[in-house]
């Protein structure tokens, strides 16, 4: 499938960034079974550790407003490479969006696509918590 579109929303949504601290701009976009597309960008706190990532940003709106399955997530900065998303929503993206193909997105608009496997080998899940019961 053609992720142009996803892409593109992902690129725009670095617009809405709030990065006065690190002046890193990202935005993501995630992108449902039924075509609805969710974007979200980084927003910096002042109590830099609450801080949220763009990707958590997408996903958590697209999950508050209902959705629980997704196809891909675009994830673009203004850098000339491709920029991995952090561990903390590597974790995220394993929970909420394990089967989504990441597409990377660099500042020319250049795509480089992975599986959630590949970014997080050996993850820990919800399947891992029934082990207390
Ligand atoms: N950031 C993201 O939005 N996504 C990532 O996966 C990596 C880091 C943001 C957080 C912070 O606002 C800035 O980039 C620098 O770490």
């Amino acid at each position: 499938m053609d992720h142009k579109a996803l892409v593109k929303a992902a690129r725009a949504a670095r617009k809405h960034s709030v990065s006065p601290y690190s002046r890193f701009r990202v935005g993501a976009a995630v992108l449902t079974p039924g075509g609805k597309i969710f974007t979200g960008c980084n927003i910096e706190n002042s109590s830099f550790g609450l801080t949220i990532c763009a990707e958590r940003t997408a996903l958590f709106k697209a999950v508050s407003e209902g959705h629980r399955r997704f196809v891909a997530l675009a994830i673009a900065t203004d850098e000339a490479g491709f920029i991995p998303p952090c561990g903390a929503c590597r974790q995220v993206i394993q929970d909420l969006a394990p089967g989504a193909t990441i597409i990377l997105c660099d500042s020319a608009g250049r795509t480089k696509t992975y599986s959630v496997e590949e970014l997080l080998p050996h993850p820990f899940g919800p399947a891992d918590l029934s082990r207390t019961a």
